[in-house]
């Protein structure tokens, strides 16, 4: 499709909501009011203390350089609220931008994508609604679903008309505020010119034409599945090499790096880790397992799902090392768990493989002293119960004790090793870079034991000074 350029097409005082104020909607609603400021962006949510927080200094999202973008915006064009049926009514354009979690009951479960919250979006916005709306998909959902709230809408009112767009986000958590500044690519799939243009006219104010990519509503909905299933395949990839590394006494940075240098395969995502996390990564390859499970496609099912198989391989791996090196018990042993979030520069920590190492480690009663600088401790108890959840979702009594008894949350990683028989990088966070290791080493118990799963400390000085040091990825 060629996109009409002319700067003029621009529609008058667009107004923009979007519904979900969470990792995605929040951000990135938070740049495009930034970048448009005649654009009024009303973003909504149902949790009342979620927007709390967007309206105050302490945004519910961590994320470097967000503060900024919302104190330029907010107040001036960009509301937070729950006025959720008033926002959609009032606007030409509604996002939806809620949770897609994968289901835990019912037919799919555990691969197929819990729709509950998009399909009630639609009923809400069918309801509401009068005139013409472009409704853009922007949450992570399964191919056709774009076709979905289609229907529901069109059989659901008389009194409005609608085009669906699919314009699946990008962003990394960590890096969000420079992803949406400057994305590779902005995608928009959609049948109607007119409605593509006008999604187009609004990230084109910051965003070169060439850059704006638009396909038809299904090749968006499945590139985006697509790209994070790529993505994720990697570091799988390079996280098995890990093991054969360990095994074999090559060492996975360098094999990364002699293969990264090949142009054809590149840099990016082949740093081994104790495992991929974040709400995306699990969800779309299982989602993408579903989908070709659905339209027989068995072999290509099996081959995505190699890629999770391997990361759950990799975090019972990293655990399984820690207790092996450790005698081959870590009962009532206390281990320092530095990082919990994900990744760095987030507070997120869905999927985090630091909740299952952290699981296995107390199912082997080990005392867990976890430091996270940007994770509150409720966060940190609340992922750990749900660790021990029954499909249900009920936890019992015994494994409530467990994580009562056995999980301190510590406000520095000094504390968290003090008196400690080891320590386990989660995280890849910075400041474990430039640990005091005298301080650290003076307030440990001996062999002082170091599990990196992240590969940020420099083995060489750390071992110099002491301390017993078992990398990913190096024997
Ligand atoms: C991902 C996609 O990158 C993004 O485009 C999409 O919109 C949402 O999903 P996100 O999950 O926020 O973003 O973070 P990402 O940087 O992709 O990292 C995902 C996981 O992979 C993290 O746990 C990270 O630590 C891990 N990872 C990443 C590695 O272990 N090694 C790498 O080399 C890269
Ligand atoms: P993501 O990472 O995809 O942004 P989050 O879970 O962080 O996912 O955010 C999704 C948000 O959507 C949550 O804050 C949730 O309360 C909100 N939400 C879900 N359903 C609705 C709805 N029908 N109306 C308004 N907000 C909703």
């Amino acid at each position: 499709m060629v996109l009409a350029s002319t700067e003029n097409k621009i529609k008058k005082d667009l107004k923009i909501c979007c519904i979900g104020a969470g990792y995605v909607g929040g951000p990135t609603m938070a740049m495009i009011a930034k970048q448009c400021p005649d654009i009024h962006v009303h973003v909504v949510d149902l949790n009342q203390e979620r927007i709390n927080r967007w309206n105050s200094h302490d945004l519910p999202v961590y994320e470097p350089g967000l503060d900024e973008v919302v104190r330029e915006a907010r107040g001036r064009n960009l509301r937070f609220s729950t006025q959720v049926d008033q926002a959609i009514a009032e606007s030409d354009i509604v996002f939806i931008a809620v949770n897609t979690p994968t289901k835990s009951f019912g037919v799919g479960a555990g691969r197929a994508a819990n729709l509950e919250f998009v399909e009630k979006c639609a009923r809400q916005i069918a309801a509401v609604s009068k005139g013409h709306k472009i409704i853009v998909e922007k949450s992570t959902l399964p191919v056709r679903t774009a076709e979905a709230v289609k229907r529901i809408l069109l059989n659901s009112t008389k009194e409005a008309t609608f085009d669906v767009l699919s314009n699946p986000e990008f962003l990394a958590e960590g890096t969000a505020v420079a992803d949406l500044l400057n994305p590779d690519r902005i995608l928009i799939g959609g049948e109607s010119d007119e409605a593509v243009e006008t999604l187009a006219s609004v990230y084109s104010r910051w965003v070169s034409r060439d850059r704006i990519l638009t396909t038809n509503l299904w090749s968006s909905e499945l590139s985006k599945l697509t790209a994070n299933a790529f993505l994720a395949q990697r570091v799988s990839s390079i996280n098995a090499i890990s093991a054969l590394c360990e095994a074999t006494g090559a060492d996975v940075d360098e094999v990364a790096r002699a293969i990264g240098t090949d142009s054809r395969i590149g840099p990016k995502f082949l740093k081994s880790s104790v495992g991929f996390g974040g709400s995306c990564f699990q969800k779309d390859i299982l989602n993408l397992v579903y989908l070709c499970e659905h339209f027989g496609l068995k072999e290509v099912a099996h081959y995505w799902e190699q890629v999770v198989v391997m990361n759950d391989y990799q975090k019972r791996r990293f655990s399984e090392r820690i207790v092996r090196t450790m005698f081959n018990t870590v009962s009532d042993k206390k281990i320092a768990v530095l990082g919990f979030a994900f990744k760095k520069d987030t507070n997120d920590t869905r999927e985090s493989a630091a909740i299952h190492v952290c699981r296995s480690l107390l199912d082997e009663r080990a005392k867990l002293r976890i430091y996270d600088p940007r994770v509150p401790e409720e966060q940190i108890r609340a992922e750990l119960l749900a660790s021990f959840a029954d499909p249900m979702g009920s936890v019992s009594e015994k494994h409530k004790q467990l994580v009562a008894s056995n999980v301190t949350v510590l406000p520095s990683a000094y504390e968290a090793a003090n008196q400690s028989h080891g320590i386990a990088i989660l995280t890849e966070w910075d400041e474990f870079k430039t640990l005091d290791r005298t301080r650290l080493l003076e307030s440990m118990l001996r062999p002082a034991f170091v599990f990196d799963g992240r590969s940020v400390l420099n083995r060489e000085d750390w071992r110099n000074d002491g301390f017993e040091v078992h990398t990913i990825g190096k024997s």
